[in-house]
């Protein structure tokens, strides 16, 4: 989404108490150059946050970048964030400006940022210290002005203590700590931000539709696994898909029985639930790098660090399959 699409939906941040006090704290830092975290589970809007933040701020018209430290390898992470020469390593044939001089004069936005490897955490450190670094196979020295917002769904205390965080980023890039609930700890929202996203998809998809009061009803009882992004998603659903209201109808009923059983279940160990959690995390991990590679099993196992074999095991393990155009 760019900053236009994002200045003409206007996104709602004061539906909420909870929304409401980071809507304040996100006014007082935005003319400042204050470093900013964001956390939160995904979809909570961690992304809208950072964009209004630099929207907000004297930088607004230049550059705002964001880099998922998630999404890249982590061979190609220092090029992408710094730049190289050209000749720098094989298949470097031009110089490449990296996204922090892209980001000069305006906001580098580095999402899920407690997924950079320690060594880059380190040049990053010093980095946002001198505002000042040298591209991937160059000698002299870049300055940049930029200001920085990091985002994070992950636990970085949990990572620090387990030695996977820096310490000293950690309290860099915490200057200003913003942390978004999750939507189902802000259900005062959703009528608004429902009714908001039915009548912008009623008119981007030319359409009439209307929702049942018992729609919006059950619209505030669900769970929202997905936060705004799940909500936004089923709103696009109910407004072009004929059978869209059963198929919410479906979700919120296996959402109810899954409370339910949980609650019903004779009680698990906390040995049980705590291997069942990690074997989902995994699964979810897996299932992700592979994704982002295209099922390039090789390079998913580099990027996981595991051995290739382990990889094909896991894989046969969680029952993963590519998706069919993938095969
Ligand atoms: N307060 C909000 N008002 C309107 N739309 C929102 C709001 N928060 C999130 N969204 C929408 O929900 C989706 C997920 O938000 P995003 O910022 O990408 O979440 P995160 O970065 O935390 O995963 C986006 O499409 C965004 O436009
Ligand atoms: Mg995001």
């Amino acid at each position: 989404m760019s900053i236009v699409d994002l200045a003409l939906q206007e996104p709602l941040l004061d539906g909420s108490r909870e929304m409401r006090a980071i809507q304040s704290v996100v006014a007082s830092v935005a003319d400042t150059d204050a470093t900013v975290l964001i956390r939160g589970e995904s979809g909570v809007g961690k992304d809208v946050i950072a964009r209004t933040i630099h929207v907000a701020s004297a930088r607004r018209d230049h550059p705002f970048v964001k880099v998922n430290c998630a999404a890249i390898p982590t061979g190609l992470l220092e090029s992408e964030f710094f730049g190289h020469e050209r000749g720098a390593f094989t298949g470097a044939h031009r110089r490449k400006l990296g996204q922090f001089e892209l980001a000069h004069r305006g906001t580098i936005y580095l999402d899920e940022v407690g997924d950079l490897p320690l060594a880059l955490q380190a040049k990053l450190l010093h980095v946002l210290q001198d505002l000042r670094f040298c591209r991937v196979g160059g000698h002299g020295m870049v300055d940049v002005d930029v200001r920085v917002i990091a985002a994070t769904n992950g636990n970085l205390e949990g990572a620090m203590a387990q030695g996977q965080f820096r310490q000293d980023l950690y309290y860099r890039l915490n200057v200003v700590d913003i942390r978004v609930p999750p939507l189902r700890e802000r259900t005062e929202e959703i009528p608004l931000l429902a009714s908001t996203m039915l009548a912008r998809f009623n008119r981007q998809y030319r359409r009439a539709k209307e929702l049942s009061p018992e729609t919006m009803a059950r619209l505030t009882d669900y769970s929202w696994p997905g936060n705004v992004r799940e909500l936004e998603n089923v709103m696009r659903r109910l407004v072009v898909l004929a059978d869209g209201e059963q198929a919410f109808e479906a979700l919120v009923a296996q959402d109810r029985n899954g409370h339910a059983s949980a609650s019903r279940a004779p009680a698990d160990t906390l040995k049980d639930v705590a291997r069942r959690a990690a074997g989902d995390a995994e699964r979810r991990i897996i299932e992700e790098v592979l994704e982002r590679v295209h099922w390039n099993r090789a390079e998913a196992a580099r990027f996981l660090k595991v051995s290739y074999k382990t990889l094909l095991n896991k894989i046969a393990e969680h029952r993963l399959a590519p998706p069919s155009h993938a095969r």
